[in-house]
């Protein structure tokens, strides 16, 4: 039973200089990242017969094959995570088109580690941030945990399975990427971060620090912090739990502290509040960021400590006037995403989050629903920084315990957030219109409110929204998906409801073509085409932006994602409903949007590109130039084509019979020129270019880039139609982990070194190598055309702490001790495959007492490791006590006349079958003896 205990402390807040900040924190988060084992493919589990077998496979620390500490693993794949194996599989035809064509299947991955003995009693956690899809994890042989969700992190208390010193703790998962949880691509494997912790038995709970600032009525904030405390020691014990904010130069504003008690096995929360005037506000514009730390003192020292971030903002929906932030008006400009990348497929790494991001709000987007699930940790902290709102979605809609208990850990997790700014309970439910539904969607809004009463509950309904019992009457804010016929309607039956689209749009455009063709699977970029549910950006961003009681809009999607390829299918393998494609390159309705939505600078853009073949001249070419000016004017060759008020929904358009040359636009406001931008014919590709997204990369093996891959004319102008294959080589501290190009067509893998241009533009990923610093040297080659080098600046950097890795010998640890035998026994005497009782398990490192003078004989069966067998190796065998005999099979292999420890490295020959090894001691009553430490096979 839990015990909690509730001290609500309302202190007052003291301002003080804040000389010695916390250091981030006195618990370890170690990664455990780095020196994974990986077999794709399932492993199946040996079939269990016999009474011997089922009874110890029912036992603790037993597990077998894959999931055994002992398990050959020695030929399998070493790699880092995150990892994603779906987007390493070609392209299959045969395969789920919403998965984006590519095998998923089962995978198993196994780690190795170590902990001190200075560790003993510290309370262990172990977390994965995100497994895809359904997972079992076993630690040292014993089954710790199933995930039944592939967006859902996990933490799991491991710290009574410990082995500490010079034993190897193993982490074996079975990873089931045959489940599915959506309709497009969700990669496959351990995608996110793992962490190793060690805390405190006394300890802030993983998310336990809640620190939301809220603003009261009279206009000041408060911060109503709760710290969540368990307790894995021994003592029941009182503690000092100080809470303080800190500015961003990290100077102290104000702390606050209480006592209270943390019983053995129980849990307390301490309430402290923290009163704050005058706080610089979060916003989309000026993200500002306050850190909010918490700790936790025993006698005047320090044994844990947490930091989060936090921002101070308000935000409301209103029924008549939509959206708020800071009590200003705001139209939310929102794009909905899936997390696949280019290359890296869902093992996006925080640096790639952070340039997509950038790219967003380039465009002039201020916020981003999470489609359809729970996104990664590093995302929300970018969000939170660029200053983008977020609408963080629940995956599966379920009200059950497992499920409830998946939406209160996303809650927990993201309640400090500043930018989430709502959390959405489903996408798109067939039961959205009946009673069902909506008692479930109650209960599901009834539990996000006991974690969180701040921020409002949607749904994104695309249907049900006028039958008598509905979801829409037990959100707070009302989700619409392609429900523009029904806005109208809708609000006239609720003018009491909030309401905003959740999802709208679904346009289609292949980045850089400007020609429908089926057969070539090519759609244009004049925002003419869509699926029949969608609309295109300008009429929907129109019927979103003239209607003040619809918050905004939520457009289907920022960025094209493998999967769901629409409208045509194989061998199309991803969507095209992107903004951008795969990589981040825009397609025109970036343009478009940034013409919609930005208004503090001069936007102006043409299409198409102006390098047609000889036989269009003379014929006309849809031209459009999208603009935020008033008017705008049209010339080609210097000679003026047209002008135009400029339409802010609609954009301009002329036909204009082409000729090669200089398309130019200029963008007036109030009669003064105000923009210009130009597209030229530009000759045959001559030169490669490679532009690197930053300037340095950090040296901790995690830092990673995009680098554009171009080609250029003899005039140093880009090539937009060039389709070129480039071949990369890399030296230096670092790697390429990904290439893609934004063709949905395109079955081109994405690891390796080779990529084509797709419209004129490729993408490389590279990452830093661990501890490194130096100088990235990457070359772009094709024939032809000039090869292209670029350098990138590594800087050392602080490495991220992480536990070691360790790949063991074959370690003998589960022996069976018998009876004291009077007489010396044959080594090869059999154990009655039913007798579990006269024989005892023990595990090396405890000698045992002789109850009597005699013989004791140990045993062990092990089949040697597949790179051991046929070779020589070596039985070794630490601090063996007593006069013994080692007998491997039938055959004597060593003997030890010497009654006190020693350590035994055996020769032998490993075969490939079972073998069974027998340590038979002499020794009198009393007399400890046996296996005093690791008794191991090594090469
Ligand atoms: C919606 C759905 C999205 C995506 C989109 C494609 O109905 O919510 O996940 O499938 O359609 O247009």
């Amino acid at each position: 039973m839990k015990k909690i205990t509730l001290l609500v402390l309302f202190l007052g807040c003291m301002i003080n200089s804040y000389s010695q900040q916390p250091s981030s924190t006195k618990a370890e988060r170690l990664s455990l990242d780095n020196g994974w084992k990986f077999h794709l493919g399932d492993i199946p589990f040996p079939v269990i017969k016999g009474h011997n077998n089922s009874y110890n496979n029912a036992k603790a620390a037993r597990a077998s094959g894959a999931a055994s500490p002992t398990f050959d693993d020695k030929e399998w794949r070493t790699l880092n995570l995150p990892h994603d194996w779906a987007v390493e599989m070609p392209f299959d035809s045969t395969e789920n088109l919403s998965q984006g064509y590519r095998k998923r299947g089962f995978g198993w991955y196994r780690r190795y580690f170590k902990v001190d003995t200075s560790d003993r009693g510290k309370n262990i956690e172990l977390q994965f941030d995100g497994i895809a899809t359904h997972c079992t994890v076993w630690v040292n042989g014993t089954v710790i945990h199933r995930n039944w969700c592939g967006y859902t992190s996990f933490y799991v208390d491991i710290t009574p399975l410990i082995k500490y010193g010079d034993e190897i703790n193993n982490i074996a998962i079975r990873v089931n990427a045959e489940a599915q949880e959506g309709w497009w691509y969700e990669g496959a494997g351990i995608y996110r971060h793992t962490w190793l912790v060690k805390r405190s038995p006394v300890h802030i709970i993983t998310d336990g620090l809640y620190a939301n600032p809220i603003k009261k009525a009279d206009g000041t904030w408060e911060i109503p912090t709760e710290i969540t405390l368990a307790n894995s020691g021994k003592e029941d014990s009182e503690i000092e739990v100080e809470v303080g904010l800190l500015d961003k130069k990290g100077n102290l504003i104000c702390k606050n502290q209480t006592t209270t008690q943390v019983e053995v096995f129980g849990q307390a929360i301490a309430k402290l509040n923290l009163p704050v005037s005058n706080p610089m506000l979060w916003s989309t514009d000026e993200p500002t960021l306050y850190k909010v730390y918490a700790k936790v003192k025993q006698n005047g020292v320090v044994i844990d400590e947490t930091i989060t971030s936090c921002g101070f903002r308000t935000m409301r929906f209103d029924k008549d006037t939509g959206f708020y932030l800071n009590d200003k008006p705001m139209k939310i400009k929102g794009v909905c995403n899936h997390q696949d990348h280019a290359g890296v497929g869902v093992a996006v790494p925080s640096s790639i989050w952070e340039f997509r991001l950038r790219k967003l709000k380039e465009m002039g987007v201020n916020a981003y629903r999470c489609a359809h699930n729970p996104p990664a940790r590093e995302f929300l902290e970018a969000c939170d920084s660029i200053g983008i709102m977020v609408m963080d979605e629940n995956r599966l809609f379920n009200s059950s315990p497992e499920y409830i208990s998946q939406l209160q850990w996303l809650i927990r997790r993201d309640r400090n957030h500043p930018s989430v700014i709502m959390w959405s309970v489903f996408n798109e439910e067939p039961m959205q219109g009946t009673e069902v539904g909506y008692e479930m969607v109650r209960k599901m809004t009834a539990e996000v409110k006991k974690l969180d009463n701040t921020r409002p509950v949607t749904a994104a309904m695309n249907g049900g929204l006028f039958a008598p019992i509905n979801v829409s009457q037990a959100v707070d804010v009302v989700g619409f998906n392609y429900q523009e016929w029904a806005y109208d309607d809708f609000r006239k039956a609720n003018r009491d409801m909030c309401l905003t689209s959740s999802e709208d749009v679904s346009g289609t455009m292949v980045r850089g073509e400007y020609v429908t063709d089926a057969d070539k699977r090519l759609l244009d970029s004049y925002d003419t085409q869509h699926p029949s549910w969608g609309t295109t950006h300008r009429k929907s961003w129109k019927d979103i932006n003239e209607r003040p009681w619809l918050a905004g809009c939520f457009i289907w999607t920022g960025f094209d994602y493998r999967g769901e390829p629409t409208p045509y299918t194989w061998p199309t393998a991803s969507s095209n409903f992107g903004i951008m494609d795969l990589c981040g390159f825009p397609k025109m309705a970036f343009y478009l949007h940034q013409a919609q939505w930005i208004q503090d600078r001069p936007i102006i853009h043409l299409v198409p590109h102006w390098n047609w073949p000889v036989d269009s001249i003379g014929k006309e070419i849809k031209v459009m130039v999208l603009s935020n000016a008033d008017k705008v004017k049209l010339l080609l060759n210097g000679k003026t084509i047209g002008e135009q008020i400029a339409d802010k929904y609609e954009m301009n358009t002329w036909l204009v019979p082409y000729a090669p040359g200089k398309l130019e636009a200029i963008g007036y406001k109030q009669g003064k020129e105000v923009s210009r931008t130009k597209v030229e014919t530009t000759g045959n590709p001559s030169q490669l270019n490679l532009i690197a997204d930053r300037s340095a990369l950090n040296g901790d093996g995690r830092d990673a880039m995009p680098i554009t891959v171009e080609v250029l004319d003899t005039k140093g102008r880009h090539v937009p139609t060039a389709n070129i294959p480039i071949e990369f080589e890399i030296s230096g501290p670092g790697r390429i982990i990904g290439l893609g190009n934004g063709n949905p067509n395109s079955h081109e893998p994405e690891k390796g070194t080779k990529r084509s241009l797709f419209n004129g533009l490729a993408q490389v990923i590279i990452q830093s190598d661990e501890n490194s610093s130096g100088e990235i040297i990457l070359t772009g080659k094709s024939s032809n055309v000039k090869p292209f080098t670029i350098k990138i600046k590594v800087n050392k950097s602080e490495q991220i702490p992480s536990v070691a890795t360790v790949f063991p010998d074959l370690v003998l640890d589960k022996w069976l001790a018998s009876p004291v035998f009077l007489s010396k026994p044959d080594a090869t005497i059999e154990i009655a495959d039913n007798d579990m009782n006269s024989w005892e398990a023990i595990r090396p490192g405890q000698p045992t007492e002789m109850k009597d003078n005699g013989y004791i004989m140990y045993r062990t069966n092990f089949i040697p490791y597949s790179n051991q067998q046929g070779k020589e190796g070596n039985i070794v065998i630490k601090k063996l006590t007593g006069k013994a005999q080692i007998w491997l099979d039938s055959e004597l292999i060593a003997t030890k006349n010497e009654d006190e420890s020693k350590d035994l490295d055996i020769p032998f020959k490993p075969k490939s079958q079972k073998q069974t090894l027998n340590i038979i001691i002499e020794a009198s009553k009393g007399d400890k003896v046996g296996l005093g430490g690791m008794v191991t096979v090594s090469d």
